[in-house]
């Protein structure tokens, strides 16, 4: 996994901070940031971090995104996730729902040997990498956030 732009771990802010700030109000870190939120087809839901970017934005050029491997983007500060597995490219807010810290806290390989899941590095919850849906250890009842992406012309966009 490649990150470009400044690294999440730059932040003047704790990361963890960064998204417990005005949290939607229907995500509820609970039992010390476990997350509340447990229907996954809320896909209208990154909208509401703070920062999210417009729809439209430019979040990077394709090529910028491996094939295989999860890459670290930021879109004016705002952290997101893109995979591109094969010619499909989707993204995730980079916000674990464990503790809100980002996925990439620790470690920046975070697609597992076959590509199909999402390992935070943090304390090592598993996610669908199609769906976002929890399917390991502390991602077992909650979901990453998707964000719609686009690739016009070889940029890849928001919505
Ligand atoms: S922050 Fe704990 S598993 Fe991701």
């Amino acid at each position: 996994m490649r990150n470009l732009g400044r690294s999440l771990t730059g932040y003047s802010q704790e990361p963890r901070e960064l998204f417990l700030t005005g949290l939607p109000a229907q995500i509820n870190p609970i039992d010390g940031g476990r997350l509340g939120r447990e229907n996954c087809s809320m896909t209208d839901a990154w909208k509401s971090y703070p920062g999210a970017p417009i729809e439209g934005a430019v979040v990077c050029p394709l090529e910028d995104a491996v094939e295989g491997e999860a890459t670290c983007v930021e879109v004016d500060g705002f952290p997101l996730l893109i995979l591109r597995l094969g010619d499909k490219v989707t993204a995730f807010v980079n916000a674990c729902p464990h503790q809100y810290l980002p996925l990439n806290h620790k470690s920046d390989r975070l697609l597992t040997a076959d590509g199909a899941k999402i390992r935070c590095s943090n304390h090592s919850a598993g996610f669908d990498a199609v769906t976002g849906e929890g399917v390991e250890g502390l991602g077992l009842g909650a979901c990453l956030d998707p964000a719609p992406v686009s690739v016009p012309q070889g940029q890849i966009v928001i919505g």
